[in-house]
């Protein structure tokens, strides 16, 4: 396997963690670069489902080296419980599993802050994981973080107070929660010493000393390019770079580490939180267009993080070559197409209308792009089931025209059409 980097590349959820589990054989190492614990990979391996939210989804193929790096923001309790998970279903964790000392530590004050902050938004609240992402990587830019590194350093205990005495006075003074209390906080750095202190690694060079010895690595990407906080729908991101560019900063490697970046985008879109979404046709606001709901059952769309039901739409092919471009996609992994089996037609968003003008491209500002009107190109859907189908020349020819659609917009070949839940459920290109 080249050296490649697996990313989303719509509003997260696309069903990354399926396909790096099928890489993962190959891959010496999975490295995760980015977001914390509002991530979800959900892996289904026979009859069990198991959810990843720190660990990279390769931790489930026993010769694979798992590595979190420093571009990512660890939770100690929903690690170690990870980590027990995987262990009480056989996996073994511990010694394959290494977390970089340079990652930043979501405490219990950035859950707090998290919360607090969406309530005072009201209305125009981001519909964030509630995992204290956005706090912890501002925390990180303002350099007062808390990294794995620095549990056992002199002047920690100092360092927390100030950091407490300014989340307490945000929250008690503007945001009208409750502070946080420094035993709460005493607590997850004890969690974090006992379960997480251990896997603590010089990342940088472990994948200096694998690429040297001639390692295959698999970086894995985290959330969706549409969620990126330069490139996405801002304000309504994520509060890290989710772009093929951030895994170079985030494990610390060059640009020569990288041959590979395939695009995992499912056959149609989904988006959770708030924020645009043209081509929307499903919410659970009210908005119940007959394509979206069967595109919401068919594909039990709802958030593996948070449990929440998801937003659904057609495939924009705007939103998805943008992303191609801006990530330097090598090839498409189309998932999910067989949620679209048995609709009478199926769509492709082309461009956008704003103002009475053809866009092309997404606008910069969220206000104008949730004002674009989507343009389609309409296309006969297909009433056989495509579901489990392995081999492409099997799939229904409308099928096979609709993803060949998706190659010529996107401008990036497909090299695999995911078709069911399964590992076996994929049709190699
Ligand atoms: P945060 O990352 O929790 O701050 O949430 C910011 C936005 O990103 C919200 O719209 C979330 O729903 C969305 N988001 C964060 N992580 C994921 C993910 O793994 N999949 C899909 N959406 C996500």
């Amino acid at each position: 396997m080249k050296n490649t980097i697996t990313i989303g590349i719509q509003w997260g959820d696309e069903g990354k963690g399926k396909i790096v589990d099928l890489l993962a054989p190959e891959a010496d190492v999975v490295a995760r670069f980015q977001g914390g614990p509002n991530a979800g990979h959900t892996l289904i391996i026979g009859n069990q489902k198991t959810v990843l939210h720190h660990i990279p989804s390769g931790i489930l193929h026993h010769n694979t080296l798992c590595l979190i790096g420093n571009g990512t923001v660890l939770d100690a309790v929903e690690l170690r419980d990870e980590i027990r998970l995987l262990e009480d279903s056989g996996v073994p964790v511990a010694e394959r599993l290494r977390v970089s000392d340079r990652c930043q530590l979501i405490l219990p004050y950035h859950r707090a802050l998290d919360a607090a902050r969406e309530v005072a938004r009201g209305a125009g609240r981001i519909g964030t994981t509630g995992r204290g992402i956005g706090p912890c990587y501002e925390d990180k830019a303002c350099r007062r973080g808390i990294r794995l590194c620095d549990l056992n350093s002199r002047n920690l205990d100092e360092r927390l107070e100030r950091n407490l005495k300014l989340v307490n006075f945000m929250l008690s003074e503007y945001l009208n929660a409750e502070p946080v209390s420094r035993d709460t906080v005493e607590e997850a750095l004890a969690l974090a010493r006992q379960h997480v202190l251990p896997l603590a690694a010089d990342v940088p060079m472990l994948l200096h000393q694998q690429r040297r010895a001639g390692a295959s690595i698999l970086y894995e990407g985290a959330q969706g390019t549409m969620l990126d906080i330069d490139h996405g729908t801002y304000p309504f991101v994520t509060s890290s770079n989710t772009v093929a560019g951030a895994a170079l900063a985030g494990l610390g490697v060059g640009p020569n580490a990288v041959e590979e970046v395939i695009g995992v985008a499912k056959a149609y879109m989904t988006r959770v939180g708030a924020g645009p979404f043209p081509t929307e046709l499903y919410n659970a606001e009210g908005m119940n267009h007959a394509a979206g709901k069967h595109l919401a059952e068919a594909g039990h769309e709802f958030g593996s993080t948070t449990g929440r039901p998801r937003r659904t739409g057609w495939f924009d092919a705007i939103v998805t070559r943008h992303a191609v471009r801006i990530n330097g996609i090598t090839s498409l992994a189309i998932t999910k197409l067989d949620v679209l089996d048995g609709l009478e037609e199926v769509k492709l968003c082309t461009g956008y209308i704003l103002n009475g003008r053809m866009l092309e491209y997404i606008p910069a500002d969220a206000a104008a792009f949730a004002a674009c009107e989507p343009v389609y190109e309409t296309m006969p859907g297909w009433q056989q089931s495509t579901y489990g189908v392995t081999n492409a020349d099997q799939l229904p020819q409308a099928a096979r025209h609709f993803v060949q659609r998706i190659a010529e917009l996107c401008e990036a070949p497909v090299s695999m059409i995911s078709t069911g839940p399964d590992r076996e459920h994929i049709c190699h290109l």
